[in-house]
Order: C-alpha cells, then structure tokens, then sequence
C-alpha cells in the first residue's frame, strides 16, 4: 500500500504504512532474518566517534541460558570487554571466571573442561574453583601460596533466575547490591517454554536506557498509531513504564498496554496486555563498548498459544522482536549526545538519563560529570558503592 503521508493514513492502517526503516526490512523472513540480526555491520563509525567510550553501570546481565549450559559443559564468552569462561560443574553450579589462566596465560574457553566441580585449564591441567582459586595442580607437590586465593583468576558472582545465567558487574568490584526479581510464569505449567531470539546491537547500554523513554520514535520508528501515554516511574535501581498505545494487528487496532520493569540496564521484563498476555524477558549485555548481545526470551499462557488465537499469539512476538529490528537499524549507527536538543513531546529522556548516573561509581560520575557527587545525584544504591 503507497504511503501518502497523511495523519489519517497513519492512523486508518499503522502496519501497511512503511516508515523509512521498515523498507530495509521487508525482504527479510527466517534464517536470513536471524542471521541479518547478528551479523556484523561493516563500516560503522568508531566507538569514539559515536561518543561511546563511558564506563559499563553496575548490574546484573545475562551471559546465556540455563538450558543452554549442561552439567560438565565449558563456553568462552566475551562480555564487558573481557574473555571470560563459563561453566557447570558437577553439583549443577554455573561459574564464570575471566578467561585467561594465571599460570602461562592458556584461555580456559577453549579446551578447557570440567573436573568435579572445577576447571580444568587446557596448557597444564591447573584446576580452578567458583572463586578462582587453584585447588589443584596434578603435577606439582605445592600450589604457590598467591594462587590458592580466591581471585588468583577474577570470579564473577553469577545468578540462575527465570531460565537465564547472569553475571554481576560492579566497577569497584563490590558485591551484588541487588537481587534479581523471580517472575513465576516461566517454567510454569500452562505457560510456554521460552522462545528465544538474539540481537547484536553496535551501541552501547546508556543509550538503550534513553529509548525506553523516548515515546516520539514509536509513530516514526514503529508506526504506532499515535503517541503513547506512559507513566514513568524511577524508584531506586528500578524502573516503571506503562504505555498504552492503540496496536496494529492483522485483526485491526486493539487498545493495548505495554509495562516494563527494570531493574538495572540490562534486565528488563514487559508485559503486553490487550492483544495476548505475553511476558517478554529482555537482556542487554555490553560486548564491548559499542556492542550488545541483546536477547529476548517470550512465555505466553499454553492455552492461548495452542488455541484459537494462537496466530495472534504468535504475530505479537513477531511484532515485538520486528521493532527491535526497526529500532536497530537506528541504533547501530546512532551517536551518543550528551546534550541533546531537545523538545516538549520528547518524554523524560533526562530524568532516565539521571536514574541512568546511579549505576556508575562515585569517580566514574565525577569524571564525567566534572563535578562530586551529591546525595540529590547518587540514589540510594550507589550508596554502598
Ligand atoms: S596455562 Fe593454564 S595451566 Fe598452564
Ligand atoms: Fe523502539
């Protein structure tokens, strides 16, 4: 259907009426779909150019599946610009420590294997526990005082909630401040097994945070059929948004509502009601500092999956994930302002952006900041940092 531009054309057919991103994406279906959503974007401008050089905030973030890690299984991974290793130790245990063996260096990703509840290290067989401490070296009568401590390798504290494997970042090093939240639907009986989809986003987490409130791109981005009303609220780490917006589907426009809970940047959960109860579990992990592995994870109630309006069920998830799609044909190449030009129907970008301030460190605030911390500036979970 031509686009003619009008408001009333917008608001008659929100899904039939291409914004400019849509365009790119309408060939694309399945395995060519999946594989343009991770691919590399070639090109691209540097991280320094794009402003994407601030520190990683403090939090949890998602480093895989549970399902995805079996008992005695060992992965490399790269998040927050390190190599880490990951694995399942016998008594069912998920541990990730920095991947390189302090002895001479050997990634333990790759060849590594798991040994009891230990890691073996591929070069020499030293064997590393949760903590990163070497608890045994098979060819040698003592382990040196300095590894037998925990940390000789850097551990992650690391979570299993809600089907995912999570690590904590904190700059400093301190403990988790926070829980992740439990969210009893999935593994449920009467509820789906997760469906599963996954994003490689060149930019960087603070500018995921600004999205969230950023309600002017859904009528150009998304084609939403007007603005939506949200209601926003911050209350420590946490964050609240409930949208309502008129949604396109292939049954015409619903009145819907979308509400989104997070607890720190890269943990998300949103409930979409009005159309088919889906709970979206969001992950936004940084790689590097100008790239996300950003997953999502669906449960939809069994009976409306199977039944009936199953085709419903299913064109939501695809809808959701199709604005992710939309959304990082802008993302992967967006500049980060810290100042930006703004406007009245802008919605509370510096309110998300100051909620955004707390996950960074005292310093790390002063030095981008160009000035010390006050308690009106450093809510409370920074407090113990
Ligand atoms: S490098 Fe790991 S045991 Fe030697
Ligand atoms: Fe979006």
């Amino acid at each position: 259907m031509p686009d003619t531009g009008s408001e009333s054309n917008v608001a008659a057919d929100a899904r039939t009426s291409p914004s400019a991103v849509w365009r790119l994406l309408e060939s694309m279906k399945g395995e060519e779909l999946a594989a343009w959503r991770i691919a590399d974007v070639p090109g691209r401008a540097s991280a320094e150019e794009r402003n994407l050089t601030e520190p990683f905030p403090m939090g949890w973030y998602s480093v895989g599946y549970s399902d995805e890690l079996a008992v005695g299984e060992v992965k490399p991974l790269r998040y927050l610009g390190k190599e880490l290793v990951m694995w399942r130790g016998e008594d069912g245990g998920a541990h990730v420590l920095d991947a390189y063996c302090r002895h001479l260096g050997a990634h333990m990703g790759h060849g590594g294997k798991v040994h009891g509840n230990n890691l073996e290290c591929p070069f020499h067989a030293w064997r590393y526990d949760g903590t990163g401490a070497v608890k045994d070296i098979p060819y040698a009568k003592i382990i040196p005082p300095q590894a037998k401590r925990a940390d000789c390798v850097p551990s992650w504290h690391t979570m299993e909630r809600n089907g995912m494997i999570w690590i904590w970042y904190h700059p400093k090093g301190t403990a988790p401040l926070w829980e992740g939240d439990v969210f009893p639907e999935v593994g449920s009986e009467g509820w789906t097994s997760l469906k599963k989809f996954q994003w490689r986003v060149f930019n960087s987490v603070k500018n995921m945070h600004d999205n969230g409130v950023d309600v002017a791109h859904f009528l150009y981005v998304h084609r939403t059929a007007a603005f939506p009303e949200s209601d926003i609220e911050f209350d420590g780490h946490r964050f609240k948004a409930t949208a309502r917006a008129k949604l396109g589907t292939p049954k015409g426009m619903v009145e819907g509502a979308i509400v989104s809970n997070g607890t720190s940047p890269g943990q998300g959960c949103v409930r979409f009601l009005g159309i088919s109860e889906t709970l979206l579990l969001s992950s936004v992990t940084p790689v590097d500092k100008d790239e996300l592995h950003v997953r999502f994870a669906f449960t939809q109630p069994q009976k409306e999956a199977d039944g009936p309006m199953g085709g419903l069920a299913r064109a939501l998830i695809r809808d959701i994930c199709k604005q992710l799609d939309q959304d990082k044909i802008i993302w992967d190449r967006l500049r980060y302002e810290p100042k930006p030009l703004l406007c009245d129907g802008d919605g509370p970008i510096p309110m998300a952006r100051e909620h955004y301030n707390q996950f960074l460190s005292d310093e790390e605030f002063e030095r981008l900041k160009g000035k010390k911390r006050t308690v009106s500036t450093r809510p409370k979970v920074a407090d113990a940092s």
